[in-house]
């Protein structure tokens, strides 16, 4: 059974979908030992507790700089003995010394579809924002593997959704987590603690 630490900065839904998967017997071969936020005050805390999973807040605000704060990360990671990190809707960002002592061991759901609308500075409603912009009519949600690229990892699941007509960010941001992120999400997580994703030149592949 495979250790799943979550890291979390807001509202937790996809920590909701991810306990969700859990209590339904579809997480096969792992279970959520921890869930580690960024922020004392996200909303994401209470879904764990109310689960009776155990909790930590590594305030980001309480740390100088990345670095600083990679290594508060990186050392509760060790504590808590992770198999698998997920990055569910952690906004904060870490340097490569976490992406190095958990190569290939965490993975990140972003609100894209990745190569578009990802990297520095996309993250949240801004990510929806700029698809918006642009004028496509498709976008989505990815998860990949967590490199010291940002949003640069080898891409696990991807999912299409439609951008309609009248769609704000917000409306955007609704459809791609209720269509998108809370299914593939958890399927990625259970596929990875089956051991059935390996990865071939750089690239992911699902057994
Ligand atoms: C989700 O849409 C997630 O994909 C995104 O933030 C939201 C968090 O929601 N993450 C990023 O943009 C990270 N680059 P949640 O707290 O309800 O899961």
């Amino acid at each position: 059974m495979k250790n799943i630490v979550v890291l979390v900065s807001g509202g937790g839904t996809n920590l909701q979908a991810l306990i969700d998967a859990q209590k339904a017997g579809n997480i096969k071969n792992g279970r959520i030992t921890c869930v580690i936020s960024s922020n004392p005050d996200a909303y994401a805390l209470i879904r764990a507790r109310e689960n009776e999973i155990s909790t930590r807040v590594i305030a980001r605000k309480e740390y100088f700089d990345i670095k600083g704060y990679s290594k508060a990360i990186k050392d509760a990671l060790i504590e808590e003995k992770a198999d698998l990190v997920v990055f569910a809707g952690f906004m904060s960002i870490l340097d490569e010394q976490v992406a190095n002592a958990f190569p290939m061991k965490m993975i990140n759901v972003h609100p894209a579809l990745i190569p578009s609308f990802c990297g520095k500075g996309f993250y949240g409603l801004h990510v929806h924002e700029a698809a918006l912009k642009s004028g496509v009519k498709l976008t989505g949600a990815t998860v990949h593997f967590v490199t010291e690229v940002c949003d640069g990892g080898p891409v696990i699941l991807q999912k299409a959704v439609e951008i309609l007509y009248g769609d704000t960010p917000e409306i955007l941001q609704k459809r791609v987590m209720e269509q998108a992120e809370w299914d593939i999400l958890p399927r990625a997580v259970s596929l990875f603690c089956e051991d059935r994703i390996f990865i071939e030149n750089g690239i992911a592949y699902i057994k």
